[in-house]
């Protein structure tokens, strides 16, 4: 590989973080109006427009869906002008979709880069789903534990009851016996209707969310992005596919996936270095959403390397009607 087309996550990040602000800001004017749809062309539009601008030639790993699916950002859709560095694209241009058209807390614009070959290509099926935030010994909680192994695991590690683990779970009718079984161990439930990347990432800053843990099903391509953030934030996630039928289990075969039964740890899922943007579109525990004022729109993004651990807080105000 030429120099010119080496990996320079650190030139690279500050226009990663521009494309989660494009993002963010174009579903802006769609916050609470009760139109998902809308509110995620706009994201959509939005990102690809900015992502075209970047100096990669990169590939849409995580995405939209599949090329049948998704008119734009489809997975396998190239992305950036093409002169620069082959690299995988993870991206969720609105992580959240009900939550922006409800104007609930936690919806997020998200996207993660890394060298080409870096990223799992999970396919969009569902998957269990395991993490806790940075300071614990590797393998401290498994996907093989039960929930309340769990919770008693991490409560040891931390020196604390079980009661104050909080964990934090997708409210979902199958997620019932999850829930049960976890009240028995007295650890509380912060229950989230949607947005379990926000959900994974809440458990790397537990001073400031209060979530200690997350556990359950979700996407299996939030599980990528997850993992994405978590390698840059420190922090442990397991996550398995599942699969409810002969229709997912092909997704898989397409996606390459081989071992339908594997625990794929954070590194199996980014396997090099990543950057990481976030910027927030609802207000959340971990990044404001955005603010209007008569003419501007201000965005709050942070912006992450794993290669160092460099976490940036950025603010940025959008002069509108110019
Ligand atoms: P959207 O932004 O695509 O609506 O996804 C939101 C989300 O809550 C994800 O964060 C989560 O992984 C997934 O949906 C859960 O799926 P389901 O709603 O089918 O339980």
């Amino acid at each position: 590989m030429s120099k010119a087309a080496e990996f320079h996550d650190r030139m690279l990040s500050l226009g990663l973080a521009r494309v989660s602000e494009a993002a963010a800001l174009a579903s802006a004017r769609l916050i609470g109006r009760g139109d998902e749809k809308a509110a995620d062309q706009a994201a959509v539009d939005a990102m690809r427009t900015q992502l075209n601008s970047l100096d990669i030639a990169g590939v849409v790993v995580i995405g939209e869906g599949e090329r049948d699916e998704a008119p734009m950002l489809y997975i396998g859709e190239e992305v950036g002008t093409g002169s620069g560095p082959a690299v995988d694209i993870a991206l969720d241009p609105l992580e959240g979709t009900t939550l922006t058209a409800k104007d609930m807390p936690n919806a997020l614009a998200v996207i993660a880069m890394g060298p080409r070959g870096s990223m799992l290509h999970a396919p969009d099926v569902y998957m269990d789903k395991l993490a806790i935030g940075p300071g614990f010994k590797p393998g401290v909680v498994t996907l093989t534990m039960s929930p309340s192994e769990r919770v008693s695991a991490l409560a040891a590690a931390k020196g604390c009851s079980t009661e104050d683990i909080t964990v934090c779970v997708l409210e979902r009718p199958r997620h019932e016996d999850l829930i049960a079984e976890l009240r028995s161990t007295g650890a509380a439930i912060r229950l989230i209707t949607d947005g379990d990347v926000a959900g994974v990432m809440h458990c790397a800053e537990p001073d400031k969310t209060g979530i200690d843990m997350y556990m359950g099903s979700g996407g299996a391509p939030e599980g990528v992005l997850a993992a994405a953030a978590l390698k840059c934030m420190g922090g442990q996630i397991f996550g398995k596919l599942l699969f409810r039928n002969d229709d997912e289990r092909g997704r898989a075969a397409n996606a390459g996936v081989t071992n339908l039964d594997r625990v794929y740890t954070r590194d199996d899922m980014v396997s090099g270095d990543v950057i990481f943007a976030a910027t927030g579109v609802t207000d959340g525990s971990l990044l404001p959403g955005i603010k209007r004022e008569p003419g501007a729109l201000t965005a709050e993004t942070i912006l992450m390397r794993s290669k160092t651990g460099s976490v940036r807080r950025m603010s940025y105000r959008h002069p509108t009607g110019r």
